[in-house]
């Protein structure tokens, strides 16, 4: 399969292309310095070049507090830039994957995971901006996934938020600092290389459409945290607080827990997020063990 990536050294596009690489599929992988989304003429020129087969899109503004202060350039990556995308997909007859969010959820009460067909209610700019893309997508191209993930870690970190929560809470921990972790957002942390190889698995369905991909299961962020310590065996000075005790002006989903039965009704499955984040400090572990020690050079 030849697959052309877009944000290829994004925390999911790292990933994306270690796997897809090692499934045997040709990738031509872009980063945003190589080619960004917003210029429409050149991801046209780019398609008509490489004529992939499929093309996957994890570019995204998202660094949500900057999305309120700058709604043109979210709508313009998130939204106008997929548009693009889905047409130039749809005239060169390649599949879109396009990567969406957990926060087109949240403006209203719900306490089970969300299925597909439950109605967004985004409370943000960012989460507005990502469903825009979504419906944009959809009505441009008949060739698409759209995947609503969520709460994403994995070794590269991601660029657009500045490294990834269980890097940032090690590193807290690691320095002797009291961690204050949220309990009242619930969510599902998913590891990048799950996420990575499930998408590549619904591709191959050939079942287009709008589907939820996170891990399985469900947690607070203070639950994950206190797993992310016990896993990495650190005693930290862990406590719970309320979103209420770090002020925002960006509103956040309380609950945004995505539903995969429709992934399992396509025959498909996931592993759990206690399954998945022993993987990545494995994963890290070994990125630490294997990485080059430094020379120090004496005259
Ligand atoms: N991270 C999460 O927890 C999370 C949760 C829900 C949904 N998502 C969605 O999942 C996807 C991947 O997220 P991620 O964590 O892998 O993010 P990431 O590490 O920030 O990766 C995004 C990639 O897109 C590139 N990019 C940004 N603007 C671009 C542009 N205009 N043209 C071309 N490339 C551009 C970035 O390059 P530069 O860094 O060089 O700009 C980066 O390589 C995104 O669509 C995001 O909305 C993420």
């Amino acid at each position: 399969m030849k697959v052309l990536l877009i944000g290829a050294n994004g925390q999911l596009g790292s990933d994306l292309k270690k796997v897809f690489a090692a499934a045997g599929d040709g990738v031509v992988a872009l980063t945003h310095a190589e080619m960004d989304v917003r210029v429409s003429d050149r991801v046209a020129v780019v398609v008509g070049d490489v004529q992939p087969q499929v093309v996957l899109n994890t570019s995204a503004f998202h660094k949500v507090e900057e999305c309120e202060k700058r709604p043109e350039l979210a709508f313009e990556v998130n939204a106008s830039a997929a548009m693009n995308l889905a047409q130039v997909c749809q005239k060169a007859g390649a599949t879109l994957v396009h990567f969406s969010t957990d926060y087109v959820f949240g403006g209203y009460a719900h306490h089970t995971p969300f299925e597909e067909t439950d109605r967004p209610a985004p409370q943000n700019v960012y989460g507005v901006s990502k469903l825009a893309g979504e419906y944009l997508i959809a009505s441009n191209t008949d060739r698409y996934f759209v995947l609503r993930v969520c709460g994403l870690y994995g070794i590269a970190g991601s660029s657009g938020k500045g490294g990834n929560f269980v890097e940032n809470m090690l590193k807290k921990a690691l320095a002797g600092e009291p961690v204050r972790v949220v309990e009242d957002q619930v969510l599902t942390p998913t590891y990048t290389v799950d996420l990575a190889k499930a998408a590549r698995q619904l591709i191959h369905t050939g079942k287009f459409g709008l589907y939820h991909l996170s891990s399985e299961g469900e947690c607070s962020w203070y639950e994950f945290t206190r797993y992310i310590f016990e896993c990495a065996g650190i005693k930290a000075n862990l406590t719970g607080c309320k979103t209420g005790d770090f002020p925002s002006p960006v509103k956040r989903p309380a609950y945004s827990v995505l539903s995969k039965a429709k992934l399992r009704r396509v025959g498909l499955s996931i592993p759990s997020w206690q399954d998945a984040l022993p993987r990545y400090l494995q994963e890290r572990a070994q990125r630490d063990a294997t990485a080059a020690p430094s020379v120090k050079v004496t005259a």
